[in-house]
């Protein structure tokens, strides 16, 4: 295993805890953002460092597709040729292949898309996918996993999650640096209560490093989506880090966190930027909204970030849509505030005061108590 997670504080069920990492020593719950093509889209590794983003999850396979893994793996891996000295995670294909390709075929082989390089069919199977993310080098790897939709119904949701449990095991045996890379697994099964307890107690017989909790966040309404996360994080081992992966938004981070999750990692924070809102105390800002066009406060007053203590919301609405500065002005903000309630949060279960941040976060985004 080549991960140490130490859990620092408790309340209830939500804990804050070390979790070191080949390349770096973060600190839990964290928020991972996400970096499609090997960057977060405008910022540089450095401004990434300054805002504190401890990890950053990179996909297979976009990186596979382009630079292709095997010159990631020539010139040093995915730390070393994008300049990122902290940790990393690479999500394992399936899903991105699935959710962006509709022409994304599954079989019990693995999943057939037609290259959007060439159209030619090609086949990603659960070795390749652990082959590929061994030459990246990421600190965590995900298992090839069979996304369903949560919207969906019947067999198909039982045939995805036994696959998933029959794939870990290929997973497993095909991965060969496990002394320096850490597989999760991740947990299927849709909404069905039986399934998703089915489907941690195989993963869990693995022994794994870590576990992730997929398949969510596609739609499904928020009472299912934390009923789901409850009881997975409760089937979960003690001693292991849980990844509710593709959540999410604020509100989402802090219940899942006080369900006992660990990581997180969402596009929303950079893609709202680059449609013009700010992430606030209060809920979203949008920048480009007329309103803005005069106001000379920072986009968020309770800020410290970069942004806020630089540049007014009338400049940012100046720039949004018309240059790529407002852009990643409003990511870089966007980030910084997804990493300052990361800490928060860790600080608050440690400190003992997690009541209260809840109560005052949820006091700030709805006032009215509606
Ligand atoms: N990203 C968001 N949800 C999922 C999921 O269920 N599986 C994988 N591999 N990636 C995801
Ligand atoms: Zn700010």
């Amino acid at each position: 295993m080549a991960l140490r997670f130490e859990v620092l504080g408790r309340f209830n069920r939500a804990r804050a805890a070390r979790l070191t990492l080949p390349h770096f020593e973060c600190q839990t719950p964290l928020f991972m953002p996400v970096g499609t093509q090997g960057t977060i889209k405008g910022l540089t590794t450095n401004q990434l460092e300054d805002i504190g983003c401890q990890i950053i999850l990179g996909n297979t396979y976009h990186l596979a597709l382009r630079p292709t893994s095997e010159l990631i793996d020539e010139l040093g891996g995915l730390h070393k040729f994008m300049n990122w000295p902290r940790a990393l995670l690479t999500d394992s294909g399936g899903f991105q292949m699935v959710s962006l390709l509709h022409l994304a075929d599954i079989t019990e082989k693995g999943v057939t898309f037609q290259s959007p390089v060439d159209g030619k069919p090609m086949l990603l199977t659960p070795e390749e996918s652990i082959q590929i993310q061994n030459r990246i080098g990421a600190d965590i790897i995900m298992a090839l996993d069979d996304v369903v939709k949560t919207t969906i119904t019947g067999p198909r949701i039982e045939e995805a999650m036994y696959r998933t449990l029959r794939w870990i095991d290929r997973c497993i045996a095909a991965h060969k640096r496990p002394h320096d890379q850490n597989l999760f697994g991740i947990v299927q099964g849709g909404l069905d209560p039986v399934l998703r307890d089915i489907c941690v107690r195989g993963l869990v017989d693995r022994n794994l490093p870590g576990y992730a909790i997929g398949g969510l966040a596609g739609g499904e309404d928020k009472d299912s989506f934390w009923r789901v996360v409850a009881q997975c994080t409760a089937a979960l081992p003690e001693d292991k880090p849980r990844y509710v992966m593709g959540v999410g938004y604020p509100l989402d981070i802090v219940v899942c966190s006080a369900l006992g999750a660990d990581m997180y990692d969402c596009v929303y924070p950079t893609r709202t930027a680059r449609f013009g809102t700010a992430l606030v105390p209060e809920g979203v800002l949008k920048l480009k909204h007329n309103a803005m066009a005069k106001d000379t406060r920072p986009i968020d007053p309770s800020c410290a970030c970069m942004v806020c203590k630089n540049y007014t919301r009338a400049y940012i609405h100046s720039l949004v849509t018309k240059d790529a500065m407002g852009s990643q002005l409003l990511s870089y903000h966007n980030l910084y505030y997804m990493m300052q309630l990361s800490r928060n949060l860790h600080s608050s279960i440690v400190e003992g005061k997690f009541p209260e941040f809840v109560c005052n976060f949820l006091q700030k985004m709805f006032p009215k108590g509606d």
